[in-house]
C-alpha cells in the first residue's frame, strides 16, 4: 500500500481494506507515536469539512507529523485563478502526502495523476469517500463483531451522498442484503443496483423503513445533501423525509447500531443520541485511528 493513492474505496482489495481496519485498532491501543516525524501533510478542502479535516489533522498531530494546507478555498491561489493542475503540483513539492475534498467528482483521480506524492480522497462531489468507508467498517466490524452477511439499511440521500456509494461498494465484498430507503427522488443510481445485480447480491428498494426496521443489523442514515441540488424546490420536499425517532428502536435487534456519516439536520432526533444503539459520535472518533492506519501504511511507515 505505500506510495499508493486511495482516490475510489474499489483502489484497495479487501485484504488491503482488513489490514487497514487491524492496524488501526492497533491505533486505538496506542493513539500517540512519533512515527510521523519529518513529515507534512497537505490537507487541501475546497469544501467544508468538520470531521474529515480535523481527524485527518487529528491523527496526523497524534503521529508527530505536520499539517500544512487550507480549509477555505477562498484563501488559496484557487481564487485568483490558478488550476487545480497547478496548485496541486505546487503542494506536492511542498508536502509527503495530500488529503484533498472537492466539489467536483473525478478531481481526486485528476489531481493523484498530477501529483508526484500520494493522494487521499477526502471526498469528490456525489461521488466517493474511501476514508469514510473504512472508518465505518471500523465501526461495523467493532459492532457486529463481523463484516460478513448482514442486513445493511441504507437511508436518505442515496441519490447524491458519496459515502453511500463508496460503502454499498466494500460492503459487497462481504455477502451483506442491502435495504436502500429514499423517497423516490433521491434513490440509488442506476449503477450501483447494475453493480450489486452483476455480483448477484440482495437489494431491496422502500420508501419508508417502519415496517422492516427489525431485520436491521446496521442503520445508516444520511442527510439530504442540500448542496447538491441544482433546484432548491426539489430540496425543501425531500430534506424532512426520514426522522428517526428513539420510540421506532423498541422492537429493533440487540445488535443493532446507529450509524451516521454525520453531519445530521433533522434525520436523527436527539432522543436518539442516549440510546445503547446510537454509534455515530464513536463512529466518527474511530476516524482518527482508521485515518491514522491509512496514513502510516501509504507513507510505508507501517506494512
Ligand atoms: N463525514 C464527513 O465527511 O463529515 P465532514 O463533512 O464534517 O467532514
Amino acid at each position: 500500500m505505500k506510495n499508493k493513492n486511495l482516490i475510489s474505496i474499489n483502489d484497495y482489495s479487501k485484504e488491503e481494506m482488513l489490514r487497514v481496519l487491524d492496524l488501526a485498532e492497533e491505533f486505538e491501543k496506542n493513539p500517540t507515536q512519533a512515527i510521523l516525524n519529518g513529515k507534512v501533510i497537505a490537507t487541501l478542502f475546497f469544501e467544508p469539512s468538520t470531521r474529515t479535516r480535523l481527524s485527518f489533522e487529528s491523527a496526523v498531530n497524534r503521529l508527530g507529523g505536520k499539517i500544512i494546507g487550507f480549509s477555505d478555498s477562498s484563501s488559496s491561489s484557487a481564487t485568483k485563478g490558478e488550476s487545480l493542475k497547478d496548485t496541486i503540483k505546487t503542494v506536492s513539492n511542498y508536502s509527503d502526502l495530500i488529503v484533498m475534498r472537492h466539489p467536483i467528482e473525478g478531481s481526486a483521480r485528476y489531481a493523484s495523476e498530477v501529483a508526484t506524492v500520494p493522494v487521499i480522497n477526502a471526498g469528490d462531489g456525489a461521488n466517493q469517500h474511501p476514508t469514510q468507508t473504512l472508518l465505518d467498517l471500523y465501526s461495523i466490524r467493532k459492532t457486529q463483531d463481523t463484516l460478513d452477511n448482514l442486513n445493511l439499511f441504507i437511508v436518505g440521500d442515496l441519490k447524491y451522498g458519496r459515502t453511500v456509494h463508496s460503502l454499498l461498494m466494500a460492503m459487497a465484498l462481504f455477502n451483506a442484503t442491502y435495504y436502500f430507503i429514499s423517497p423516490k427522488e433521491l434513490s440509488i443510481p442506476q449503477e450501483y443496483k447494475m453493480f450489486l445485480d452483476h455480483l448477484g447480491l440482495k437489494y431491496y428498494e422502500h420508501t419508508d423503513f417502519k415496517d422492516i426496521i427489525s431485520e436491521a443489523d446496521i442503520m445508516y442514515v444520511t442527510r439530504v445533501q442540500k448542496e447538491r441540488f441544482s433546484d432548491p424546490i426539489e430540496y425543501e420536499k425531500t430534506k424532512n423525509a426520514y426522522v428517526l425517532r428513539n420510540r421506532m428502536l423498541q422492537n429493533t435487534k440487540s445488535n443493532l447500531k446507529i450509524l451516521h456519516p454525520l453531519p445530521r439536520v433533522n434525520e436523527i432526533n436527539t432522543d436518539v443520541d442516549d440510546n445503547a444503539k446510537a454509534y455515530y459520535f464513536t463512529q466518527a472518533l474511530n476516524g482518527v485511528y482508521t485515518r491514522q492506519a491509512i496514513i502510516s501504511l501509504i507513507l510505508g511507515l507501517k506494512n
